[in-house]
């Protein structure tokens, strides 16, 4: 089915952003193996592996819709030197994200296309969930201090 150059193009950016993220968590999951932060180094693989789903879903969505997806092309990815600098950046991915699928789901209600809309509604709700998840971990250093979350994150 041919799609809207434009969803097209917006689809194409959004690839770009879910390659992006999955490099940016791989980097912090090895970074936290390295230091045995296994707890916390499982959760971001769960995050990866909802961010390599997404970048599945739009792949699908890209060649359903007819167009050519872009392959390898990747944003400036920013890993962190500390777990408070990996949560910081890791907020900003998700929230640019956020603002980015609002923005496509947009464009599509304006060119009628409800069925890639309906897909990207279902990747922002996880989306969603992995920054109130990343806060829930701000908050608790906050409260508890870096070094108990830390504690907490050994082993695994
Ligand atoms: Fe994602
Ligand atoms: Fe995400």
């Amino acid at each position: 089915m041919k799609g809207d150059p434009r969803i097209i193009t917006a689809l194409n950016a959004r690839l770009v952003e879910e390659f992006t993220a999955i490099n940016q968590y791989s980097a912090n999951e090895a970074l936290l193996r390295n230091w045995q932060y296994g707890k916390l180094a499982d959760y971001l693989a769960e995050r990866r592996a909802d961010e390599q789903k997404h970048y599945t879903m739009l792949l699908d969505q890209i060649l359903f819709l007819e167009g050519t997806p872009v392959a390898g092309m990747l944003n400036p990815v920013q890993p962190g030197k500390t777990v408070p600098e990996m949560l910081a950046f890791d907020h900003t991915s998700e929230q640019n994200a956020i603002r980015g699928y609002n923005a496509t789901i947009a464009l599509c209600c304006e060119v009628g296309d409800e069925i890639t809309a309906q897909i990207l509604r279902s990747i922002i709700a996880d989306e969603a969930d992995h920054i109130n998840d990343i806060e829930a971990r701000q908050t608790q250093i906050s409260q508890t201090g870096l070094g108990c979350f830390l504690a907490v994150q050994i082993g695994g």
